[in-house]
């Protein structure tokens, strides 16, 4: 690499923090897929918990969570945001240092959580386990991800501020806020605190916290991931623009609103979970225009669908966003939520996002980004990602399939009552009918967890026969399709 002077490296991508969190996002990918695979099989051979308290199904469940959601999700959006944040302002993030601390600071906190709970430390909030010292953490390292963000943008060379940015900027403001608020806690030891809230309020402020976790990270996190990455591989302009910016504002307004739905038929006062049910259905109309904007913009482009499996896995993982965009409202319903809570009807549900959408989004993106910031035309094997497309796609149906066979099936089983009021089926009848869906929700899950070795496979020979890409000139050139 020949020494560049200082106003050229001024001129350049700081891709190296993107290199990391990519291949982060790779190896916390498995880790935390098979983490699911297993306690998947723990459902299906419970002996598999080996009599061991560190091994119970609660204490790994926890770890499956936390790493898909926060080390493999948030991994993605940390590289991926911090690529495009450069790309379309047109300018080097405003520090090295601080992109540094990001990525050291953000492992460390993932495996903090990693070690604490099969410890059993834990505040038992969901997706909120961390106790009050990697919380700190967390706060921490996000605050200097936000600088690091809204710096380059405020340096930013051009007027305008793409769009995948402002869903980019809405997730860190929202996350941070919710996660500190949420975890606003009274330490009584090192490794023990307990929440500033109690009763109903701490379950409000939880499911506050916790719908925004589906709906900041796990949604508008991965819409300005979609934002960039479908017509940059579609190299066709996003559909609306103006559509865009209302699906923005529309999405951000009615998200935070919705946590009452996770609370239906509590002590949570009846008007606040008729809110939760109003704005979750209201949700349906912008979650469907992000995703047919997205879809339009393959408008004279769908022919490409048929040689390009990376423009696959982001198109199939729109139609699974839309898919569980779509349950989710319906599941809102009181009545229908009465049928699908405490079910695994949820669980499909959940994994239709966090399979379909977010898994296979974040794939998508992978694949496009992995040449560039390894200085290689394309990937090592397209036909492996094929093969990886398939598998995913496979693997996701399989999953959800099962789940709501058994959810249905389930919820069912467990309202039947006899002519004089006891019950048709004991629990453990509803337990032995759902057997079948645990052994078909392993198999999918199995296909999937395997595809992402195919990835990693391929992203090494890939690496392994090009450069890291250090000071690529910043040229307006770099960015035909979206800006
Ligand atoms: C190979 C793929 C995967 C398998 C086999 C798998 C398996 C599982 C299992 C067995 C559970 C526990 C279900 C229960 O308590 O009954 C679970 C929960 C969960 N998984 Fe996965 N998972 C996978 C991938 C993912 C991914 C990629 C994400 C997120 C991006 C994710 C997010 C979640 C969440 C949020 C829960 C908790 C759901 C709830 O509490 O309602 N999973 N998963
Ligand atoms: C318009 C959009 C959506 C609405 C209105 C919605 C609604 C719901 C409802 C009603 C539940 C069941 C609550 C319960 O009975 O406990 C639920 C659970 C869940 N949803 Fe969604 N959903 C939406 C989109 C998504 C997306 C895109 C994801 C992405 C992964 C997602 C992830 C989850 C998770 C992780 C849970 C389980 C939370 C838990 O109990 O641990 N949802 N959602």
């Amino acid at each position: 690499m020949p020494i560049q002077s200082s106003t050229q490296i001024d001129q350049s991508y700081n891709y190296e923090v993107v290199r990391r969190f990519t291949l982060a996002t790779l190896f916390w990918g498995i880790i935390g897929m098979f983490m699911g695979v297993f306690i998947a099989a723990q459902l299906v051979w419970p002996e598999l918990s080996f009599g061991l308290e560190w091994t119970t199904f609660g204490r790994l469940r926890p770890i499956h969570t936390n790493v898909v959601i926060f080390a493999f999700g948030g991994s993605a959006l940390f590289a991926t945001s911090l690529y495009v944040v450069q790309r379309t302002s047109r300018i080097r993030l405003i520090s090295d240092g601080l992109a540094r601390f990001v990525f050291w600071g953000w492992q460390a906190c993932i495996l903090a959580m990693v070690i604490s709970y099969p410890l059993g430390i834990t505040t038992s909030k969901e997706y909120a386990e961390m106790e009050w010292p990697i919380a700190i953490l967390v706060a921490v390292v996000w605050v200097a991800y936000g600088y690091l963000f809204f710096g380059t943008i405020a340096r930013r060379k051009v007027k305008h501020i793409y769009v995948g940015n402002w869903f980019f900027g809405a997730f860190i403001i929202v996350t941070g806020m919710v996660h500190v608020v949420n975890h606003l806690s009274v330490p009584v030891s090192l490794f023990k605190s307990y929440s500033v809230y109690s009763g109903a309020t701490d379950a409000m402020i939880q499911w506050w916290y916790g719908h925004s976790v589906v709906g900041f990270i796990l949604t508008v996190g991965f819409l300005g991931i979609m934002y960039y990455f479908v017509p940059k591989q579609a190299e066709r302009p996003i559909y609306s623009y103006r559509l865009s910016i209302v699906h923005f504002w529309a999405i951000i307004t009615l998200y935070i609103w919705a946590g009452p739905h996770h609370l239906h038929y509590t002590a949570l006062p009846d008007w606040a979970q008729s809110i939760g049910m109003a704005m979750s259905l209201v949700l349906l109309a912008p979650s469907w225009g992000g995703m047919i904007n997205g879809m339009m913009t393959l408008s004279g482009a769908w022919h490409k669908l048929r040689e390009d499996p990376i423009l696959r896995f982001l198109v199939v993982a729109l139609a699974f966003y839309g898919m569980s965009t779509f349950e989710g409202p319906m599941m809102a319903i009181k009545t229908v939520n009465s049928l699908s809570h405490y079910t695994d009807w949820t669980i499909g549900h959940v994994h239709a996002g966090a399979l379909g959408w977010v898994a296979m989004i974040s794939i998508g993106a992978l694949y496009h980004m992995l040449p560039k910031l390894y200085g290689r035309s394309q990937m090592y094997s397209i036909r492996l990602i094929n093969v990886h497309f398939w598998m995913g796609t496979i693997g996701t149906v399989l999953y959800l399939a099962a789940m709501w066979v058994n959810g249905i099936t389930q919820g069912l089983m467990w309202r039947a009552v006899n002519a004089d009021g006891t019950l048709t089926y004991s629990f453990v009848e509803g337990l032995q009918a759902s057997h079948p869906g645990y052994l078909v929700r392993l198999i999918g899950g199995g296909i999937f967890a395997s595809g992402m070795l195919l990835m990693a496979f391929n992203a090494w020979m890939t690496i392994r026969a090009g450069h890291a890409v250090e000071n690529l000139r910043i040229d307006a050139a770099h960015e035909p399709a979206v800006a």
